[in-house]
């Protein structure tokens, strides 16, 4: 057996996605922001995710007056772009324009949707909690939209299809073959 060594924790539990958040600001102009902390927290009635977001980014405010946001989970071809928009402030630039992405009206939030990425969610807040270095958002999903083309017979979205990566341990990796499905332990 491999002996452990103690290291000091950075984002432990890995995978996460880069997850695309907008916002607006009160004049309606939209913002993004890649966020690897994104998880879902109630996951069928009610849909509730999570975002952890620090209190200096723009994003932290604009999400916080509005009460609104829209998580994208973008495919691995706009890795570059993914990256860029989290390392950038919308107090300096409008990213959809800089990073050439559409935006599209959402049907029950102001936030746009991201029209590259082939899922998003239409989010209300729930609750913000001050959690160490981050501030917690809890959002209700009230809308999920997905590319129809990425769709499975059954009508959910298709892993295969979705064209995913993660982030883990500060590294971005492609998401390989399906080695299973959930319940396999049963047949
Ligand atoms: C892969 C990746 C993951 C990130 N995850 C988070 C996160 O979970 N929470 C956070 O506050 N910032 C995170 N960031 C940093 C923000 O994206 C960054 O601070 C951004 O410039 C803030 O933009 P804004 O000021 O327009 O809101 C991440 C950045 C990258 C590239």
């Amino acid at each position: 057996m491999a002996t452990k060594t103690r290291i000091a924790p950075l984002r432990p539990v890995y995978p996460s996605p880069a997850a695309l958040i907008t916002s607006v600001d009160a004049d309606g102009r939209p913002n993004i922001v890649t966020l690897g902390e994104c998880f879902n927290v109630s996951i069928r009635r009610p849909v509730i995710v999570g975002i952890a977001i620090r209190t200096a980014t723009y994003s932290h405010g604009l999400i916080r007056a509005r009460g609104e946001f829209t998580v994208n989970l973008p495919t691995a071809d706009l890795l570059e772009k993914v990256d860029g928009i989290g390392m950038v402030s919308g107090r300096d630039c409008e990213k959809f324009e800089r990073f050439g992405f559409t935006p599209l009206p959402a049907d029950e939030v102001a936030p746009p949707l991201i029209a590259e990425c082939p899922v998003n969610l239409e989010c209300r807040v729930l609750s913000e909690q001050e959690v160490g270095d981050h501030n917690l958002f809890l959002g209700e999903v009230l809308v999920q939209h997905v590319d129809s083309d990425k769709l499975d017979a059954s009508g959910q979205p298709d892993p295969r299809k979705l064209g995913m990566f993660v982030f883990a341990l500060q590294t971005y990796l492609s998401v390989g073959e399906v080695i299973g499905e959930l319940g396999l332990s049963r047949r």
